[in-house]
């Protein structure tokens, strides 16, 4: 079964995650945590066994279906599920050809794990009435979990591997929700500087991207397996018109940044930053800089810097002797 790292997602703080969380332990006080820029969630989810209540957010729409899947805390029938994922594996089926394999077949995915997933994806809607939300995004998120195994990818979908003879791996398996008895978990998928005033909290752990790749382009085949609604697609990379594009990949990004920090109701920020601002590659260069951050984030309080050298993510053109990743703590002053 999978878990929620399970899943290949650029600039993920799984590695992180541990260094991230015993700093905000050590210099944060509260018991609701509010994560705005989610992405996997992994930091969150380390975290919920502290806290009474963690709020979720993120512009996916994927990413809002697998945290209902691992978080949301409605009951669901685990016997249904399984009799469901052994259907999938005994008697799959190929589907007709549709959108989906007439567009990737042998290229993000062999022809035949594409009409799988294709079978998959329409049994899912056609049985939408027999499920549960709970159940729906269980489903859905361990199709996503599943195709991430076996895509023809770097593991991200801005390009397909050029290959001949792409195997057929793909296999069905569930995800295995979390089971938090005492977290109270909230779901949004919004706008960050939107939500920010909507919402208390003692702590907000804040993660953005920092450069112009845009996740909605990066994901795109998992939006469209949520929204299943055959999008028209441009390039070689058969990507769709950006759903969901954000202003923190663009040259505004310190604008951006500087409203949601003025905006947010909280005790504590945390922030995660790294250095590749300084990046030969204009696409990895950051938007905004460290010198910016700080500055923004001065305004609410005092700001305590921690480092960490950290090899993170890059397609190569980047040469740093100094890879470095940031966390800044800022107790705010609201007074
Ligand atoms: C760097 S990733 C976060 C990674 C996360 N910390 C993790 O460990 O997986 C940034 C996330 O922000 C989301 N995002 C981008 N712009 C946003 C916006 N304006 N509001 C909310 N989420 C946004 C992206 O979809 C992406 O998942």
């Amino acid at each position: 079964m999978f878990n929620i790292s399970n899943r290949r997602y650029t600039g993920s703080k799984l590695k992180l995650s541990e260094w991230i969380i015993e700093l905000i332990k050590e210099n944060c006080v509260g018991n609701t945590f509010f994560e705005i820029f989610a992405g996997t969630s992994v930091v969150s989810s380390k975290i919920a066994p502290f806290m009474d209540t963690v709020i979720l957010n993120d512009t996916l729409e994927a990413n809002e279906v697998i945290y209902n899947a691992f978080y949301n805390n409605t009951e669901y029938n685990s016997e249904k599920l399984n009799d469901i994922r052994d259907y999938f594996n005994s008697h799959i089926e190929l589907s007709d050809s549709g959108f989906f394999s007439e567009n990737y077949g042998d290229k993000y995915f062999s022809l035949t794990d594409c009409r799988k997933i294709e079978f998959i994806r329409n049994y899912i809607s056609e049985n939408e009435k027999i499920l549960n939300k709970k159940e729906y995004s269980i489903l859905l998120t361990s199709l996503i979990y599943s195709m991430d195994r076996c895509a023809n990818t770097v593991g991200h979908f801005d390009a397909y591997r050029k290959i001949d003879n792409i195997p057929n791996k793909f296999l069905f398996d569930l995800i295995q929700p979390f089971e938090f008895p005492n977290t109270d978990f909230k779901i949004f998928r919004e706008d960050a500087n939107l939500l920010a005033e909507k919402i208390n909290a003692d702590i907000v752990y804040i993660d953005p991207p920092y450069n112009s790749r845009q996740y909605c382009q990066f994901y795109h085949i998992y939006e469209t397996i949520v929204r299943w609604d055959n999008p028209q697609l441009f390039g070689t990379a058969l990507k769709p018109q950006g759903r969901h594009l954000s202003e923190y990949c663009k040259s505004k990004a310190p604008l951006f940044f500087a409203d949601l920090i003025e905006k947010l109701n909280c005790n504590y920020i945390a922030v995660s930053y790294n250095n590749t601002y300084q990046s030969k590659s204009g696409s990895s260069r950051n938007k905004i800089t460290l010198e910016q951050i700080e500055d923004i984030l001065s305004k609410r309080g005092e700001v305590l810097t921690f480092s960490k050298a950290h090899q993170f993510f890059n397609a190569g053109k980047t040469d740093f002797s100094d890879h470095k990743e940031f966390l800044f703590i800022v107790k705010v002053n609201n007074k």
